[in-house]
């Protein structure tokens, strides 16, 4: 308590992000077992379906709903610039893991984070598949379907594994260069195809470090709080202008940080 006011604790955004995550994905669910159709929004590595758009809408129609006065960021739409540039802003992704999703691989989820002047207080990851729900609130932990999660205590790069997430806004050679690095270290590699997912791994303990050269922030920032609240370390993301226009993400166990930085070039 300062000067008689009380700190917020985000709970009731939290429980509003993480019912909208469990909700958004039994729709995914639902659209997985009727089949759909895939457009490509850019490029072969940006597809979209019926899916992403409903669930987007669900999300920001709640969110604008519950919260009206709250800026919006989805990777389906964009609200405006000003808007983006308010004390609270909710960034959204319907799908993380899109590729998967298509192929029914379970490894895609909703992606929920609420940001207040410009630190991330909540995230929300839920992958319908396993019914996985992370959450996490800045001071109040990271849990994973109400249990605490913690990261790894992997004592070196030669026994830890890391995930290393590419797509096509970066060239394949800095990635390669960069998984070069990494496994002359001596650690074990992974791609899965979700940076959500991937970082809440790393929060816990089912992997050691996730790394990309340029991901969005709506994969990547409720994750990112989920590796901060698990006790792990993650490099500046929202710096400059991150929350717009994406930026390298490195997420690791304390222990393993500093061999991260030099093996990615991230810090
Ligand atoms: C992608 C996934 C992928 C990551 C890319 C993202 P999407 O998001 O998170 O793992 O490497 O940077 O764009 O397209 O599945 O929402």
């Amino acid at each position: 308590m300062l000067g008689g006011m009380t700190a917020p604790t985000f709970s009731h955004e939290l429980s509003v992000a993480s019912a909208l995550a469990r909700e958004a994905g039994a729709l995914l669910l639902s659209h997985l077992r009727a089949g759909f159709t895939v457009e490509h929004k850019t490029s072969a590595d940006d597809p979209v379906t019926v899916a992403d758009r409903e669930a987007s809408t669900l999300i920001t129609t709640r969110l604008a709903q519950v919260f009206p006065l709250d800026g919006l960021l989805s990777e389906e739409e964009e609200d405006s610039q000003d808007r983006l540039s308010a004390a609270r802003v909710w960034i959204v992704d319907p799908i993380d893991g899109t590729v998967n999703y298509f192929y029914g691989i379970p490894h895609f989820c909703v992606s929920i984070a609420f940001v207040q002047e410009g630190k991330i207080a909540v995230g929300a990851l839920y992958n319908p598949m396993l019914g996985e729900m992370f959450a996490a609130k800045a001071g109040g932990g990271a849990t994973l379907n109400g249990r605490p999660m913690k990261v790894s205590a992997t004592p070196d790069m030669r026994s830890a594994t890391v995930e290393l997430g590419w797509s096509m806004r970066r060239p394949m050679e800095d990635y390669v260069a960069m998984l070069n690095r990494v496994v002359k270290e001596g650690a074990g590699i992974r791609r899965s195809g979700s940076g959500a997912l991937g970082l809440a791994y790393v929060a816990d303990g089912r992997t050691d470090a996730y790394a990309e050269l340029h991901i969005n922030s709506w994969d990547c920032l409720a994750g990112i709080l989920m590796v901060n609240e698990a006790g792990g370390w993650t490099n500046d993301f929202l710096a400059g202008d991150g929350l717009t226009k994406g930026n390298p993400i490195l997420a690791s166990t304390p222990v393993l940080r500093e061999a991260m930085v030099k093996a990615t070039g991230i810090r």
